[in-house]
This record gives C-alpha cells, sequence and structure tokens, in this order.
C-alpha cells in the first residue's frame, strides 16, 4: 500500500510490531520434543492477545495461525500434533496478521538446538542475502535488479533460488501490488520501487531445488527437487533512502 497519512503509517507500525514479536516469541519458544500445532496454539495466542488474526487463516483459510514449515518444507506447512520438533531441525515460521486493517508478514528460519545436520551455511546466506536486498532498495530501484541481487548472492554462496515464490506488496491485505519480487531477474519486468510504499521481501534460497511444489494436503510446498529451502522476511517502507523496516522486532538478523 501507499502511506499517505500519519495514521497510515502508525497502522503499519502496530501489526509490524505484532506479527514481529510473536515470531520473536514462537522461535524462542520451539522445543524438542513439540508439536507444530503446540507452537503454532502458543503464536496464534499472542496474535489474539493483540486483537490481530491471522492473515492466512483469515484470507485463504489456512488450517493454523502461522505456517510453520519443517526440514524437507520449504514453505506453507500445516501446523500437526503429529509434527514433532527434533534436535537440529530446521525450521521455517512464518507470520502474518491483520489488524484495525493493516496486514504486516515475516518469517524466518533456523535451527532447533545443534545443528547436527549442518544447516547453519544456509540459514546464514540467506539472512545475509535478505540484508543486502533490503538495503539496496529506495523508490525508483527497479524490481528486477534485487531479483538480480538476490539470484547473484544466492549462486556466490553455492545455492540456488524458488522460483514460483516471491515478496510482495502488503499493507491493505496480504498480496497486493507489486505481486511478484521474485528471487530472480525478470528482464522484461520494468516496475520499480515507489517511496512510501510497504511490501514484504522474502528470500527462498535452496539447496537443490528451483521450483516449489504442492503436496496433496493442498497446502504444504517442497522442493522439486529435494534439498532444503531458507526463507527470511521483513515487511519494509520504501524511502528515498534506506527502507525502514517496520517488522524489526522479530530479531532474525540477531
Ligand atoms: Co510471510
Ligand atoms: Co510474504
Amino acid at each position: 500500500m501507499s502511506i499517505t497519512t500519519e495514521s497510515e503509517l502508525r497502522g503499519m507500525q502496530k501489526i509490524s510490531e505484532v506479527v514481529g514479536s510473536t515470531l520473536k516469541l514462537m522461535r524462542a519458544y520451539a522445543k524438542v520434543g513439540m508439536s507444530t500445532k503446540e507452537l503454532d496454539n502458543y503464536g496464534g495466542g499472542i496474535l489474539q492477545s493483540y486483537g490481530a488474526k491471522s492473515a492466512p487463516f483469515e484470507t485463504y483459510g489456512f488450517p493454523g495461525f502461522t505456517c510453520i514449515s519443517v526440514n524437507k518444507e520449504a514453505a506453507h506447512g500445516i501446523p500437526s500434533e503429529k509434527k514433532i520438533l527434533k534436535e537440529g531441525d530446521l525450521i521455517n515460521i512464518d507470520v502474518s496478521a491483520e489488524l484495525d486493517g493493516f496486514w504486516s508478514d515475516n518469517g524466518g528460519s533456523f535451527i532447533l538446538g545443534k545443528d547436527i545436520h549442518k544447516h547453519q551455511p544456509l540459514v546464514d546466506a540467506s539472512k545475509t542475502i535478505l540484508s543486502k536486498a533490503i538495503s539496496s532498495i529506495k523508490g525508483g530501484v527497479k524490481i528486477s535488479e534485487i531479483g538480480y541481487l538476490i539470484e547473484t548472492e544466492a549462486k556466490k554462496s553455492g545455492y540456488k533460488v524458488i522460483k514460483n515464490l516471491a515478496g510482495h506488496g502488503v499493507g491493505r491485505s496480504l498480496h497486493e501490488a507489486p505481486e511478484n519480487i521474485l528471487n530472480y531477474r525478470v528482464k522484461s519486468n520494468r516496475e520499480r520501487f515507489k517511496k512510501n510504499t510497504t511490501v514484504a521481501i522474502e528470500t527462498f534460497i535452496s539447496t537443490k531445488s528451483t521450483v516449489a511444489v504442492e503436496l496433496n494436503d493442498g497446502w504444504t510446498l517442497v522442493g522439486n527437487k529435494g534439498g532444503y529451502v531458507t526463507q527470511h522476511e521483513h515487511t519494509i517502507l520504501v524511502t528515498d533512502n534506506l527502507p525502514i523496516i517496520l517488522t524489526k522486532s522479530n530479531e532474525i538478523w540477531n
């Protein structure tokens, strides 16, 4: 959305703070032996305590408050009593929600406990690439330029990007224009980031796959060639200078 008033800015700041804190608290709450359903219920309770509503549930009828994707799941993992977290799991939590008509979105991948499967380099690459991408965005920068940066940085680190998942505009709904802030360059896309707009920027950095495919449950996405995928996401406000990171309370870079 385009921010034109102080109250719109405050609305976006408020919901971004809520989804950011929820993500941070959920990350800290995740423990070996816990089901992803228990973790999701904890997050859902936090959103509710602020009067915020789960965006994937409200928008798409997603069967959970947050998306929790474990190991081979790339995105949109359904919280389940049967999915029990284990030491060294690669976990992605994505929290998006609505409050007073404003929507914000953020997410992050992390390793539970000891990194016995050596996922850390992938997680670190994803965090660093998101940081580089966001610091290169300002009003007038081409969306395809940021896609090129993400793709190039992933390659430099020995990774690939998922081509059919993307960042997006956010604010008056979960997904709005610009619809496809891709992790690679589409040369024909001449669209530019606009000053005073809010967008969700998210990485999809992968060890093997380049396409996310849906499982039979109608939600969960996995890589077409297997391997692992990491995602880190912030909702930002585009300015003439460095963007304002509205979801910084998630502390995904710490
Ligand atoms: Co998200
Ligand atoms: Co998003």
